[in-house]
């Protein structure tokens, strides 16, 4: 497969990465809505967070948002030579699957991005950014799928 058009990723993310915790939150509010039963797996101190305001009012829980859009940032930084981000990736990976993360969960973040995306740029996210993002995407989840090799 071919990989992403870097352009058409670059010049997408410019918009977005202006504002990555305010985009980044409307990526997680999707993810919740498709798959609600993600919100558990976030706890912090001990508390279970159990529905995405308290997701959202907890400081722990916004710099996951954060730390997930330096991720995507890393990855736009890289396209062209994403295979320096594999050992990162797959490391990544073997985290979230010990806190109970399932690789099929994956897909509905990637739904979550696109409909992110779109939200953010809205008739300026073309389709064929929408495929250099899924091609994006789709290589950064096959690097972090080495974390659950050996389950
Ligand atoms: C299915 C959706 C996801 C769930 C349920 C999830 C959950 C978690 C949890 C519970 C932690 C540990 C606590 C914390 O550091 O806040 C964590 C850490 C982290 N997550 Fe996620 N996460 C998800 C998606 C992602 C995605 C898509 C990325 C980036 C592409 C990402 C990047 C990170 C990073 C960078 C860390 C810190 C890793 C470390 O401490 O070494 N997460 N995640």
């Amino acid at each position: 497969m071919e990989g992403p058009e870097p352009e058409l990723i670059r010049q997408s993310w410019r918009e977005v990465s202006r504002n990555p915790l305010e985009h980044g939150t409307v990526l997680f509010t999707r993810l919740f809505e498709l798959e609600p039963d993600l919100l558990p797996l976030f706890q912090y101190s001990c508390r279970q967070l159990s529905s995405p305001e308290d997701c959202l009012s907890s400081p722990e829980f916004l710099d996951h948002i954060r730390k997930v859009m330096l991720v995507i940032d890393a990855a736009v930084t890289n396209v062209e030579t994403l295979s320096s981000l594999e050992e990162y990736l797959a490391g990544l990976g073997r985290k979230h699957r010990t806190v109970g993360v399932k690789l099929s969960s994956f897909s509905t973040v990637g739904e979550s991005l696109l409909y992110m995306l779109e939200k953010c740029l809205g008739p300026a996210f073309t389709p064929a950014m929408r495929t250099a993002w899924s091609q994006l995407y789709g290589a950064v989840v096959q690097a972090m799928s080495r974390g659950w090799d050996s389950e």
